[in-house]
């Protein structure tokens, strides 16, 4: 059975002056998910917005509001998310030492619970947490900033959490670098979820772009 196409716009590429504002517009150009981007200038070399940013975004969307911390430690975090109206609380595998507990505490918040996995990380290491997971996030980029070039190599790994994933339910999500050319490569890999920042913000035609990456994925059949 086909998955639906899912796009989660990352709020990095809005203008945040005007937030709010900018939510409304990708909520209604048809986004599925709202995906935010923690930094904390430690695990990352950037540092972006925190849980009162959330809070502040939550009345502006009924959408699931996806949290992608790229944080360390994660975990001291996570009711603060968690309260301030994420929906999906993504930690790092590369976060912290205990990542079955930071996934089992998201859950006993009420909460999705995600994986990332960045570039060099191979999805081996979620082998013994698939019980614990709503989402796997396949990173095709080093985190940390917006507008970088996708990295091929990550297509088998998409390929091969897939093949992991089998028939639990478990969204399979690819952020860093998707395009409308980019995107049909990680469908058809077996992505479910789609984040870009920088191709659906571009030239404030938000409709537009986000109907680009699905137009451009319905072209190709699914793994
Ligand atoms: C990178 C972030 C991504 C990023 C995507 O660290 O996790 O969500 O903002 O931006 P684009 O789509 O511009 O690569
Ligand atoms: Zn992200």
């Amino acid at each position: 059975m086909p998955r639906p196409l899912l796009i989660a716009p990352s709020i990095l590429s809005a203008d945040f002056a005007r937030l709010g504002e900018e939510i409304r517009a990708i909520d209604q150009a048809g986004c599925d998910w709202i995906h935010v981007d923690v930094m904390d200038g430690h695990f990352v070399p950037n540092i972006t917005i925190g849980p009162d940013v959330v809070r502040a975004i939550r009345p502006h969307t009924n959408k699931i509001i996806d949290t992608h911390l790229m944080i360390a430690p994660a975990d001291p975090y996570l009711e603060a998310f968690a309260k301030a109206g994420s929906d999906i609380i993504t930690v790092h595998a590369e976060a912290g030492p205990h990542l079955h507990r930071s996934l089992q505490t998201i859950r006993a918040l009420g909460k999705k619970a995600g994986v990332s996995l960045n570039p060099h990380t191979p999805e081996t290491i979620i082998e013994y947490v698939l019980d614990q997971l709503d989402l796997v996030l396949v990173m095709s980029v080093n985190p940390g900033f917006g507008g970088q070039v996708f990295i091929p190599a990550m297509v088998d790994k998409i390929s091969r959490v897939r093949a992991m994933i089998g028939a639990r339910p478990i969204h399979l999500e690819v952020d860093g670098g998707v395009t409308p050319s980019t995107a049909q490569l990680c469908t058809s890999a077996g992505a479910d979820v789609l984040v870009a920042g920088s191709a659906i913000f571009k030239n404030g035609a938000y409709a537009a772009n986000i109907a680009a990456i699905r137009h451009a994925c319905a072209a190709s059949p699914q793994a």
